[in-house]
């Protein structure tokens, strides 16, 4: 790595970057819990005959649908819709919670700082952006100054996202941020309670960790955030 890019990285936080040891699975603990764990969960479903309609698009039906939706008042004030990126077919799904500023911009999911943190977290694990990787919000609107989404919001926008879903079929989703967790495992549990377990998202198995942006203001939690993707790794590999 070069001096400027270290320079920059640590002035962001993100150094030292996280590697994967030769032997991840021997020396990082296993998940603290795998069995009691199976939640099942349904996405909460957009009233009316569109949410049946969302369920038969193809993607690029489903797209141009996200772009031209207005079922909530987010889209008033955001710049663009963000659908989502990286490969339809990915074994890996992560789910933030919704656009930022910059995602707002630039129409892309986790462009910014946190962006930075989720791609060096992806690296950490041998995962890139785009390679049997795929990145996408609970809500694909902005909310305004980065609050949270509402419940209504999220609610009319998750049938766009179990679109995605069935769509990409992935191995595993990570959510990211309590957020996510909370809409994807329709639960009030906090991110402490919901971590190191495997948990099921309508036949999926899904893991949750710390939000990237929350790491980037916590700095000692990566060590846990580690031990998450750690365990993932390791859950991938064991269905393979
Ligand atoms: N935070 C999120 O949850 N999603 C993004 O796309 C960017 C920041």
């Amino acid at each position: 790595m070069n001096t400027r890019r270290k320079v920059i990285l640590r002035e962001l936080g993100l150094t030292p970057l996280w590697r994967l040891r030769q032997n991840a699975a021997a020396l990082d603990s296993p998940p603290e819990t795998t069995d009691a764990a199976i939640t099942r969960q349904h996405a909460s479903e957009q009233p009316g005959k569109q949410n049946s309609e969302i369920g038969q698009m193809d993607w690029t039906q489903l797209a141009s649908t996200v772009a031209g939706c207005t079922a909530c008042a987010l889209r008033q004030t955001c710049t663009q819709t963000v659908f989502g990126v990286g490969d339809q077919n990915a074994d890996w799904l992560y789910i933030g919670e919704g656009p930022g500023a910059r995602e707002d911009a630039l129409g892309e999911p986790f462009v910014g700082q946190a962006g930075k943190l989720l791609d060096n977290m992806l690296a950490a694990i041998q995962l890139k952006r785009g390679q049997n990787v795929y990145i996408t919000n609970i809500v694909k609107c902005r909310p305004p100054n980065n609050r949270n989404p509402s419940d209504d919001e999220a609610r009319q926008c998750a049938p766009y996202l179990t679109r995605q879903i069935e769509l990409i079929r992935p191995k595993l989703i990570v959510a990211l941020g309590k957020v996510a967790a909370q809409n994807l495992l329709n639960s009030n549990d906090s991110i402490a309670n919901l971590r190191g377990k495997i948990h099921d998202y309508s036949g999926i198995p899904l893991i949750v960790t710390y939000h990237p942006a929350y790491l980037l203001r916590a700095l000692p939690e990566k060590a846990k955030a580690w031990k998450d993707l750690c365990m993932a790794r390791n859950f991938m590999e064991s269905q393979s």
